[in-house]
């Protein structure tokens, strides 16, 4: 297969990755750079175990092809918090024990903490739609959004 090198911004780190033409960035993230929070699980855009955050955007890194983001800034689970251990928002879902087996975690994660920051003050309806397309074998979506509506009650208490 054709290869090439692309650039990118990993978790604020400089990345100078040499990819096939072909392949996926979820690939490009686990094995060349080695960052597994991002998971695998179907490779089709059903799961949300991939999700990254390219840019501000959320997006299923399994259906991205690493050529296609070249230049740009990712955002891994391992990124989410920066430098600052847990956010809030994942202190709050592992108190709750809405990891569960922590196959979805990169999805749920992302997924909530974007909806968070368009609806600051959501309704459970909110929560279970941000949850579309992140699928928890676990079925654990009961504390997950407990835990969400908890992060919003905080905030909203802070403000
Ligand atoms: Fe990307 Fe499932 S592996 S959505």
């Amino acid at each position: 297969a054709q290869r090439r090198r692309i650039a990118l911004t990993v978790n604020g780190r400089q990345e100078n990755v040499e990819i096939t033409d072909g392949e996926l960035l979820v690939d490009v993230l686990r094995r060349r750079l080695r960052l597994r929070g991002t998971h695998a699980g179907c490779y089709n855009g059903d799961c949300g175990a991939c999700t990254v955050r390219v840019g501000e955007t959320i997006a299923k890194s399994c259906l991205l092809l690493a050529a296609s983001v070249d230049g740009d800034a990712i955002t891994t689970l391992e990124g989410f918090s920066g430098t600052e251990g847990l956010s809030e928002l994942q202190q709050v879902l592992w108190e709750r024990d809405a990891f569960q087996c922590g196959f979805c975690v990169a999805g749920h994660v992302f997924a909530l903490d974007d909806m968070l920051a368009r609806i600051p003050e959501p309704a459970e309806a909110d929560v279970r739609e941000a949850l579309i397309g992140n699928l928890c074998r676990c079925t654990g979506y009961v504390n997950l959004v407990g835990a969400v509506l908890e992060v919003a009650d905080r905030r909203r208490k802070r403000e």
